[in-house]
């Protein structure tokens, strides 16, 4: 038998980028050396702090029971405490912070929170396609926000109309930002409040990638302005922080009744996460100033690698602010996906199409910085080949 699914199952949007993995796969199957690219999954391993941490903490009979519904209070407690050390922003641990399975899972759960049949959503364009996944299955209709070169990748909220912002319920942000790479100033973050604040817009802030910023720029957090606590929250994940994307576990920050509104939704799908990835994510969080430090030193030492041979090659224009992707512009004359299409076929490397991010993502490439800076050299030799680059 087969049955039918849900209408709100078939409004999912479809994989955009599941061709592209199928042709990689494909590809490596062949015995060819693919370089890929084209993933947002961290290659390095997670500091072996925080994998020893959990060796012991999974030993705990503590944790092999159903972990209190909310999580562990003294994962709240060094949430706040990093949120103090790192952005001088008072969290309250209580009333203030909610417990993830990953960031994907807490941005689907938002719109599901607040979003009814028809109600407006702003999505930055191009995105983070798991956006669209929760406005779907709420039945909501998203609001493109176009993110132009010409406005340094951010929103320009002049150019969109009082009645769409007067509609809109939810504003999805993300800097640095998945695909452009670039960041955000606090004179964006605080008009963004003001903005909210007279259109009575529910800020969602995606922060995956707060611990990258790159030329000694620490990313600005949107609670470190003032008001964002009221308008809005922060989502953040140990996923890229401390390459922990297999271990699933994020967090969203600010707002008590938004907080209050994802915990609830939680309390019918789900008991908390593993106690003891619970105490390894504290033990991160405490710890892990040392880490990060590395981890931007590595990212930052590839982004000059591949920038470097890009520009050897004649290929200008990228940014590359924070994230570990760079944002680069198609040669003249290709699309987004031809470009991808050939470098995968003619040089077995993978970049994700812009286009796949959104339709102001059409003319760019994203690139992932995640392998070494030896493969990134050979990536942009092998590109050369091609002589599209005068
Ligand atoms: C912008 C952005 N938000 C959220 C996520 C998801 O993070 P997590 O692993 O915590 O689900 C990603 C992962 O690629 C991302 O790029």
């Amino acid at each position: 038998m087969e049955f039918e699914y849900a209408e709100a199952l078939k409004r999912l949007p479809e994989q955009f980028f599941a061709k592209l993995v199928k042709t990689t796969q494909a590809l490596m199957k062949e015995g060819h050396d693919v370089i890929n690219l084209g993933q947002g999954n961290p290659d390095q391993p997670t500091p072996e702090f925080i994998v020893k941490e959990l060796q012991e903490a999974s030993e705990n009979p503590k944790f092999h029971k159903y972990s209190p519904f909310q999580g562990y209070p003294f994962l709240k407690e060094a949430i706040a405490d990093f949120y103090q050390k790192e952005y001088q922003v008072d969290i309250d641990p209580t009333t203030e912070v909610a417990i993830l399975f990953g960031a994907k899972t807490g941005l689907v759960e938002i719109s599901q929170c607040l979003l009814n049949e028809n109600d407006k959503v702003l999505v930055p364009d191009p995105g983070y396609p798991d956006y669209m996944s929760g406005i779907a299955l709420a039945n909501a209709s998203p609001i493109d926000m176009p993110l132009l070169k010409e406005n340094s990748f951010l929103p320009d909220y002049q150019k969109i109309t009082d009645a769409d912002l007067n509609d809109s319920k939810l504003m999805f942000l993300n800097y640095p930002n998945n695909p452009t790479a670039a960041t955000a100033t606090k004179e964006f973050f605080d008009e963004t409040i003001q903005i909210a604040n007279k259109h009575h817009i529910c800020v969602v802030h995606d922060f995956a990638y707060g611990a990258i910023g790159f030329d000694g720029n620490k990313p600005q957090s949107f609670l470190q302005s003032k008001g964002a606590k009221d308008v809005g929250v922060e989502v953040y994940t140990l996923s890229k922080t401390f390459n922990m994307a297999g271990w699933r576990v994020a967090f969203a920050v600010g707002n008590p009744s938004v907080i209050k509104a994802l915990e609830l939704i939680q309390d019918h799908y789900y008991v908390s996460i593993f106690g003891a990835i619970q105490k390894a994510a504290k033990t991160a969080l405490d710890n892990g100033q040392v880490a990060i430090e590395e981890l931007n030193e590595v990212y930052q030492r590839r982004r000059d690698a591949f920038l470097t041979n890009a520009e050897k090659i004649g290929w200008y224009g990228g940014t590359a602010s924070g994230s570990f992707f760079v944002w680069m512009p198609t040669p003249k004359g290709f699309s987004s996906e031809q470009f991808a299409e050939l470098l995968l076929e003619r040089a077995h490397v993978v970049v994700a199409p812009g286009n796949g991010f959104g339709e102001s993502g059409e003319g760019y490439v994203r690139i992932g910085l995640l392998d070494n800076e030896v493969r990134l050299q050979e990536a942009c030799e092998r590109i050369e080949k091609l002589r599209l680059f005068k």
